[in-house]
């Protein structure tokens, strides 16, 4: 695995008005890998992403893309090599699957550039992969909670980017598009070396996509490395207050977390096993 990493977090702090959120956090992302962010609510997981895209300036520290400040380049440029799905993306009224996606070429065009084939071809097979084609003409407005979401991912793809910023792009699917949506997130990674930074809430899916668990808390990096490594009984306990068992996914092998609860807290496994 290359240990290139073309954007880079250095010493970053930023925050809302008189908060600070994230305090002097340093982040690599690796070139051709997959990260998932997991956290709890609240912990700046959103704000990280955001301010790894450029969309929210760092008061201290910097992010940088190829080893440069990020906001020292065009906006344009950084939009052909950076891609970003906010968690709550807003579309104009009235726009439809189609329009939406072809957005995601605007970072390739110019007055000397219009349209091209190579829009078009980009736009079918947005559409294709994420199972939108068959709703390319309809309103955004008019399609469910998960339609939707396949359809801003489809923009996402659409723009071809090598990095791809995704702020849990799997909210409101069902879990078969969940994991349809974390497929095609390894079929970016495998099949065209495409970079993910991925926040989860399902930690289960997280460590079965994502090469990488960086848990947070508090707007700061608590764990990194592998899922094996970073979930552990402990770490559910310091992280999310949460009681939980870590067992082996039977399908995957990877880390799967198994909440406790109030109802279950006072009866030992074993005995419940046996009654
Ligand atoms: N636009 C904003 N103005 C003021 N405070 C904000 C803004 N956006 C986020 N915050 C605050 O910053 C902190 C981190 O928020 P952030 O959205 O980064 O959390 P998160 O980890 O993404 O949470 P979630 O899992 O709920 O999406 C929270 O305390 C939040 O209230
Ligand atoms: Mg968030």
């Amino acid at each position: 695995m290359s240990e290139k990493a073309r954007l880079q977090a250095r010493g970053v702090s930023v925050g809302y008005g008189d908060t600070v959120v994230i305090d002097g956090l340093d982040l690599d992302v690796l070139d051709g890998t997959v990260t998932a962010l997991i956290g709890p609510n609240g912990c700046g997981k959103s704000t990280l992403l955001r301010t790894l895209a450029r969309l929210l300036s760092p008061r201290k520290g910097q992010v940088l893309l190829d080893g440069r400040r990020i906001d020292s380049y065009p906006t344009r440029e950084v939009a052909t090599v950076l891609g970003m799905l906010p968690q709550a993306p807003v579309a104009p009224d009235g726009l439809t699957v189609a329009d939406l996606v072809a957005r995601g070429r605007h970072p390739h065009q110019s007055w000397y550039r219009q349209w091209s084939r190579d829009d078009e071809a980009a736009v079918a097979e947005a559409l294709e992969w994420t199972g939108v084609a068959e709703i390319a003409e309809r309103r955004l407005d008019t399609l469910s909670g998960g339609q939707r979401q396949r359809a801003w991912i489809s923009m996402a793809l659409a723009q071809g980017t090598e990095v791809l910023l995704l702020d849990e792009p799997t909210t409101f699917l069902d879990l078969a598009h969940q994991v349809d949506v974390l497929d095609l997130i390894e079929r970016l990674h495998t099949e065209r070396g495409r970079t993910v930074v991925v926040v989860l809430h399902d930690l289960n899916l997280a460590a079965r996509y994502a090469g990488r668990l960086i848990a947070m808390r508090s707007g700061r990096i608590v764990a990194d490395g592998r899922p094996d490594e970073v979930l552990t009984e402990g770490l559910l306990r310091s992280v999310f207050d949460l009681d939980a068992r870590v067992v082996t996914d039977p399908v995957a092998g990877t880390p799967m977390v198994v909440p406790v609860g109030r109802r279950h807290r006072s009866t030992d496994p074993s005995v419940a096993a046996t009654r």
